[in-house]
């Protein structure tokens, strides 16, 4: 355990840094490491950090959960974990694997030495040294738990299903892993976690009542010019404005996907590729790609009148 994270329990500070006292604090300290958390956010993360409860964000796709998780792991300077749900993730891909390929040639090298030595080899002996920790290969789960303090990150749980889920609500009330070949691995001070969910189900009482739960929403106007300004510093003042307020205006349509600050971050980073220092109607329409992924929406955006969009983007610039 490191000093800092030792101290931080030991004051009842959680796994808040020194100094780190109020939410603003915290949100102040996140913005150095770039990333821009709305007061809501940065409440939701300081109490996490000061109760060290779990916290779970839901939030449309690219409004910044994933990014919150590295964020912090940056403010407390600890590594991040990162475990990436997907479909029929189980225990054993989440926990630990053993590494057959190096027990193999590590039974090979000592069945060759007793050979070479003329010695008989005793079978149980040689198993209990192939089930040693430097044959363990810790996944994300175990990962976090050895390397305390740290930062877990649980990316995506909806895509996950029920029993992967009932499995994680036992892991984040013990924070211990039980190998049976070697006994239960605990962690010194369990890692911050933070669970994200795009809601593509919904998640269970059970597992949200264990955490905080906080809804990632789009930024408001100013924010996400402050975002884009602080991910690409070298875009025009000018482009920015114009590209968020359009993305604004997308936002409002009926769209089958609405963009995320990935999306207006990627439709900036494209028009900076190509020279612009403003959205005019022609680069727009033939980067819109960047900002909308469905044909349908594509249809829409561009029935909707692309000058008609940049004429608000315009008065909003
Ligand atoms: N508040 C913010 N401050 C700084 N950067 C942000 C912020 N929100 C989003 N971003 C940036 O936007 C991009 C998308 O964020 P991220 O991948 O975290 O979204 P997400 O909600 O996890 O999306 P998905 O649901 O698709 O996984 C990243 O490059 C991230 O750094
Ligand atoms: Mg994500």
């Amino acid at each position: 355990m490191s000093e800092g994270a030792r101290n931080a329990s030991a004051t009842g500070r959680g796994l808040l840094p020194e100094g780190v006292d109020t939410p603003s604090v915290l949100r102040a300290a996140l913005g150095r490491h770039h990333y821009l958390a709305d007061e809501g956010l940065a409440t939701a993360a300081f109490l996490a950090l000061r109760l060290h409860r779990p916290m779970f964000l839901e939030g449309d796709a690219g409004v910044g959960k994933t990014a919150v998780g590295a964020a912090l792991a940056e403010v407390l300077g600890v590594s991040l974990l990162r475990l990436q749900c997907y479909e029929g993730i189980d225990a054993s891909q989440a926990l630990y694997d053993w590494d057959f390929p190096r027990q193999l040639l590590h039974l090979r090298a000592a069945e060759a030495a007793h050979t070479v030595a003329g010695e008989v080899v005793d079978a149980s002996a040689l198993e209990a040294e192939l089930y040693d920790r430097r044959f363990l290969l810790a996944r994300p789960l175990l990962a976090a738990l050895e390397q305390s303090p740290s930062v877990l990150l649980i990316d995506e749980i909806d895509r996950a299903d029920d029993e992967f889920e009932a499995f994680l609500l036992e892991l984040l009330s013990e924070f211990a892993v039980s190998v049976p070949e070697l006994g239960t691995l605990r962690a010194d001070v369990p890692p911050a976690v933070v669970l994200t969910s795009n809601r593509t189900r919904e998640v269970s009482d059970a597992l949200k009542r264990r955490c905080l739960y906080h809804w990632v929403d789009h930024p408001d106007f100013a924010r996400e010019v402050e975002i884009v300004r602080t991910r690409l510093p070298h875009a025009a003042a000018r482009l920015t404005h114009q590209v968020v307020t359009a993305v604004h205006v997308l936002r409002g349509q009926d769209l089958l996907k609405p963009p995320g600050v990935a999306e207006t971050l990627d439709w900036t980073e494209a028009l900076v590729a190509l020279g612009a220092d403003s959205l005019e109607a022609e680069v727009a329409t033939v980067t819109l790609g960047s900002v909308l992924k469905y044909r349908e929406d594509l249809e829409r955006a561009q029935r909707l009148d692309v000058t008609a969009m940049l004429r608000e983007a315009a008065a909003g610039a």
